[in-house]
């Protein structure tokens, strides 16, 4: 593992079956996001009650926030079969026509990262996703034949770290539309209580806290957090981990109080030391920092801009005057 991966909220390999056994089956048992779970629970109760499928749900916002955990809780309430399947893996059209001939009634089809879908693809997943038909075009010898098939009534739930770069049509062939947002310290201390018990090694209501406070908004690197800090416990031979293990095993893999790590770091530092404390384009900060651009923008930038660290500006990122005290330095810009 890479130095800064454990609070990258992007999915690691072999993860998704270590959150298998954590994810909530059940609306009742999902931790926050009450708006929206209030709002799901009236389309699903008003679905089944009619006994049609849901309408087709997008589900967006930064990695880590449950989108997976949600497309599986929505599948159990309706009593359909999950089909999960992710945006890069459908290459051609001729894929998704497997997947879509595939389903039953009642299944719900999870395509994460759905903004990665090729065009081509895309444009049978409109008529799919409208009509019910799965309509393509198969070239053989002498030309093509048009193809189409009806296809049985099933719920697309659709997963985007990028709403913005998802096609119009797309976005309007979801009845659903819902943001996911970063959780505050409550709810991220419930789940983390949630876990421990999930995992068999309870945790002081100090060190779930601190965890808490740690974890950028994001439960699955609450859950990330736990796991390591229950690594450093068991080393220790204890049998419940304490606010001091959860302290240590925080300065071990160097994250700071609000949860930053060391990329965070560098790019504060970089818009603030380098540019002046911007505004600075993020080609320019990913340049000077040796980091991907969608890396940054997808994953680090979220919560630096949602814990009022940095403003995204027509003219680029600006590092803020909290920013500046965080890092220990003096602001500079139009207050002194
Ligand atoms: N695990 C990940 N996200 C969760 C949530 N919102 N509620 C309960 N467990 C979770």
């Amino acid at each position: 593992m890479k130095k800064h991966d454990i609070l990258d909220a992007k999915k690691l390999p072999g993860e998704e079956e270590s959150e298998l056994s954590l994810r909530p089956k059940r609306l009742s048992e999902y931790i926050g996001q009450k708006e929206l779970k209030d709002n799901l629970k009236v389309f699903i109760g008003a679905a089944k009650s009619r006994g049609e499928t849901l309408d087709h749900v997008l589900l967006y916002g930064p990695p880590g926030l449950g989108k997976t955990t949600l497309a599986h809780v929505i599948a159990n309430e309706m009593g359909g079969t999950l089909k999960p399947t992710n945006g890069p893996s459908i290459e051609k059209t001729g894929d998704l026509a497997a997947l879509l001939s595939d389903l039953e009634p009642g299944d719900v089809l999870f395509i994460d990262e759905i903004h990665r879908l090729p065009t081509a693809v895309m444009e049978v997943l409109y008529g799919a996703m409208e009509d019910f038909k799965l309509s393509i075009l198969i070239s053989r010898e002498g030309g093509a034949k048009a193809l189409n098939l009806p296809l049985p009534p099933f719920t697309l739930v659709g997963a985007t770290t990028r709403a913005g770069s998802l096609s119009s049509p797309l976005r309007a062939r979801f009845g659903i539309s819902a943001k996911i947002d970063f959780y505050p310290p409550e709810d991220l201390l419930k789940i983390i209580e949630r876990t421990s018990k999930v995992y068999g090694m309870p945790l002081s209501k100090e060190a779930a806290e601190l965890l808490s406070k740690r974890s950028r908004g994001t439960p699955r690197i609450a859950n990330r957090l736990y796991r390591r800090v229950r690594d450093f416990a068991s080393y220790d031979g204890l049998k419940e981990i304490d606010e001091a293990t959860a302290l240590r095993a925080m300065k071990a893999l160097k994250i700071d109080e609000m949860g930053l790590d060391e990329v965070d770091l560098k790019y504060l530092r970089a818009v603030i030391e380098r540019f002046h404390g911007g505004p600075v384009g993020l080609e320019a900060i990913a340049a000077s920092i040796g980091e991907e651009m969608t890396n940054l923008e997808d994953v680090y930038e979220p919560y630096l801009v949602m814990s009022g660290l940095i403003n995204r500006t027509s003219r680029g990122r600006e590092a803020t005057d909290k920013a500046y005290r965080h890092l220990g330095l003096v602001y500079q810009g139009r207050l002194f």
